[in-house]
């Protein structure tokens, strides 16, 4: 016999407490406890539909387990080679950033029974953003329904191969008292899904908001309930968004998918350095051009930096698509070993085209941009520079460093600086020049002209 009690979950990160607690312990929020009801029912978590079968591991091998295309190879090499039947796949993103277009953009293509369960829409509105994104298939079956049990009768009864539910915030089961969006529901809705998928053997893909307004729980507490959990993101005012995989029990999380946003849909970037660097302006101060490895793929990058003196005390340091920490370390780097007097100036940096990047192989361009802008000294539009960059100011060597040597020699870059560490364990012929750095002070004097 089931029975219910009150607890307090955080709002912001899930961590729950039998009693009100103003300041969550887990994750520093205020006023982020709410009130919810639980029923303590023994199934609960039993995710797996065969739970309680042995069975003898090598047998299952021989299931052939074949992934689901979704025809869109930024989104397939996401998610490890396409959708795992069986496997229920997580996608977050802000509201508005373009969840329900990659979905649909894939239903269409999937050439498998899909079914479109959507609780934020009507019928009426996915038609017309089918005809917008001019995609359409006999094989796609739309609904408009938040009721779970109602979505699960109408998997059970259409088999579909794959269904995707957007969102899983407007979701509900109609047995539990908590409204809709609320850290339970959202919970024991995905928890069911998960059960679907693996009963139904068919993939299930379930959108998740982040920050809309008046939503209660994230998708951060689902990550561990799902196999794959993907993270569309891409900054407002640019067009281009980026699927990453943040979890994924079938394929790597080092890569990445890169779309561009059109009045008809998401379009795949399949040239990502070309697009990133098209806009740069050569003749110009505190550009330098750098190769940085997202997932499997080298991607050229553009790295601006603008150096100016500052006014008053405490001068500004701002980083766009660059942590904040690194370039206040870089700066300290580039202060003590290259003797550039930066303490009094304003340092702006920015990775154009609104990408991220983490790797440090891309400090030394940093470094290279700034001293360009701080000197007013054009760097080379010639050449791209690689490297990591030690507190000593030594170049320290980067990995993949083959495949960022040919991207640059694909776009037609002459020169490429690389540390000297890794020019000693390079084999192969490269039709662009090849020159070793060691030091950032050297590197600077061979970039700038
Ligand atoms: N007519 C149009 N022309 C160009 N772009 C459009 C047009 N209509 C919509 N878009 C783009 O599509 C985006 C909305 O896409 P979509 O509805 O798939 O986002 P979402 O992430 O599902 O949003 P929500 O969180 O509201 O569900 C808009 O932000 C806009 O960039
Ligand atoms: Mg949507």
């Amino acid at each position: 016999m089931s029975k219910s009690r009150t607890k307090y979950v955080c709002s912001n990160c899930g961590y729950e407490s039998l009693k009100w607690i103003g300041k969550c312990p887990s994750c520093d929020n205020w006023n982020s406890f709410v009130e919810e009801l639980v029923e303590i029912k023994k199934t609960s978590l039993q995710v797996n539909a065969a739970s309680g079968n042995v069975v003898k591991l090598d047998s299952l091998v021989h299931e052939n387990e074949t992934r689901i295309k979704t025809n869109i190879e930024e989104f397939d090499r996401v998610l490890g080679g396409g959708l795992m039947p069986g496997s229920v796949v997580l996608i977050g993103g802000d509201p508005g950033i373009g969840k329900s277009t990659l979905v649909m953009q894939a239903a269409a293509k999937l050439q498998k029974k899909v079914l479109y369960v959507t609780g934020e829409e009507s019928v009426n509105q996915i038609n017309l953003r089918a005809k917008r994104l001019k995609v359409s298939s006999p094989d796609v079956l739309a609904m408009t329904e938040t009721d779970l049990d109602t979505i699960i009768s109408a998997i059970e009864k259409e088999e579909p191969e794959v269904v995707i539910v957007d969102s899983i915030q407007t979701t509900y089961k109609s047995d539990l008292e908590n409204t809709p969006g609320t850290i339970t529901q959202i919970r024991e809705c995905t928890s069911e899904l998960m059960r679907v998928a693996k009963k139904r053997h068919c993939a299930i893909i379930i959108i998740g908001h982040i920050t809309k307004e008046g939503m209660i729980a994230g998708p951060k507490l689902l990550e561990h309930i799902v196999d794959t959990v993907l993270q569309f993101e891409g900054e407002r005012s640019y067009s281009y968004r980026i699927l990453r995989a943040q979890k994924n029990r079938f394929g790597s999380t080092n890569e990445i998918g890169i779309f561009e946003m059109h009045e008809d849909g998401l379009h795949e970037v399949k040239n990502p350095s070309e697009i990133f660097l098209s806009e740069r302006e050569k003749e110009i101060t505190g550009s330098v051009v750098t190769a940085s490895i997202e997932g499997s793929r080298p991607i050229l990058l553009e790295v601006q930096a603008l150096v100016t003196p500052s006014a008053f005390g405490n001068p500004q340091r701002v980083a766009t698509g660059f942590d904040y920490r690194r370039l206040s370390i870089l700066l300290a780097v580039l202060e003590k070993r290259a003797g550039l007097k930066l303490s009094t100036q304003n340092v702006f940096l920015n990775i154009a085209g609104g990408i991220r990047i983490d790797e440090p192989a891309v400090d030394l361009a940093v470094c290279c941009a700034i001293a360009s802008s701080f000197t007013d000294k054009f760097s080379k539009n010639d050449t791209v520079v690689i490297g990591e960059v030690g507190l000593g100011g030594e170049v320290r060597s980067v990995g993949n460093v083959e495949k960022r040597i040919q991207e640059a020699a694909k776009l037609g870059f002459k020169k490429i600086l690389i540390p000297a560490n890794n020019s000693k364990s390079l084999k192969q012929k490269n039709s662009i020049e090849l020159v070793p750095v060691e030091n950032i002070l050297t590197t600077i004097q061979k970039v700038l002209r």
